[in-house]
């Protein structure tokens, strides 16, 4: 798979979702999305389909972990659903990623992408320590938590696009990269800390770049969807 720009849609509703899509409407790239808890647990299944049925590839991004029985269970439902990318917490261990694979693939062989968490960026060293006792530095964890979903046989992980050289000198080329925290040179950091533009993240090898508020909250989110696919893609 090639790289692409995924815009985050965070809203709370139908309606402001579809408004926002409508704007795309004459591009000649249908965007890939992705959605998340906010939109999935207000609307539920029935926003994933209308917005695959207008012709998008859909990153369901609901972070799955649990044991691994339920988690594989829970991975064929989202299987059915026709979903492009979807991910689960790489902290839920081997055995559940693995269980979870089992469940997304279809009958025919074929699945969607399944992307690990591995540490979320919301936690420091130190909550790490203190409240998880894990006492390796931060970098060492999300490398080991790497390896295993690749080990695993996940197709990547979710991760900074700082990260991202490191990620595929570990676990390979062909693992992706799916990075959050992107922002425009000339644009607002709100409140992610470590950011990269588009063009940055290219050259560190991201796969594919997670945009969400310098899309949703532009003037012109289509303009701004093409700069940034214009900055990454090329
Ligand atoms: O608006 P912004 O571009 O910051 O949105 C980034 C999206 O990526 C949001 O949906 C956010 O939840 C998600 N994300 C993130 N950092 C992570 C994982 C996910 O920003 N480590």
């Amino acid at each position: 798979m090639g790289k692409d720009v995924i815009i985050a849609l965070d809203f709370d509703s139908r309606e402001k979702t579809l408004a926002f899509l409508d704007r795309f409407a004459d591009e000649e790239r249908k965007p890939f999305v992705k959605i998340g808890m906010e939109l999935y647990y207000a609307e539920g299944p029935s926003i994933v389909r209308e917005i695959k049925a207008r012709g998008h590839k859909i990153f369901l991004d609901l972070k799955l972990h649990d044991i691994p029985n339920t988690v594989k269970k829970a991975m064929a439902v989202l299987s059915g659903l026709d979903v492009d990318m979807t991910n689960l917490h790489a902290a839920g261990t081997k055995a559940m990623m693995e269980a979870a694979l089992e469940g997304l693939t279809r009958p025919d062989g074929t699945r969607p992408l399944l992307i690990a968490v591995t540490q979320l960026t919301s936690t420091s060293q130190e909550r790490m320590e203190q409240d998880l006792l894990i006492e390796k530095p931060l970098d060492q964890v999300v490398m080991h938590y790497a390896k295993c979903a690749a080990d695993a046989g996940l197709a990547g992980v979710v991760c900074s696009p700082l990260e991202a050289g490191k990620v595929h000198e570990t676990c390979g080329a062909g693992f992706l990269t799916v990075t959050p925290g992107v922002r425009f040179a000339d644009g607002e950091a709100g409140d992610q800390v470590r950011v990269t533009t588009p063009a940055r993240a290219k050259e560190i090898g991201s796969d594919y770049i997670v945009v969400g508020r310098p899309i949703t909250q532009a003037e012109d989110p289509a303009a701004a969807y093409r700069r940034c696919v214009e900055e990454f893609v090329g």
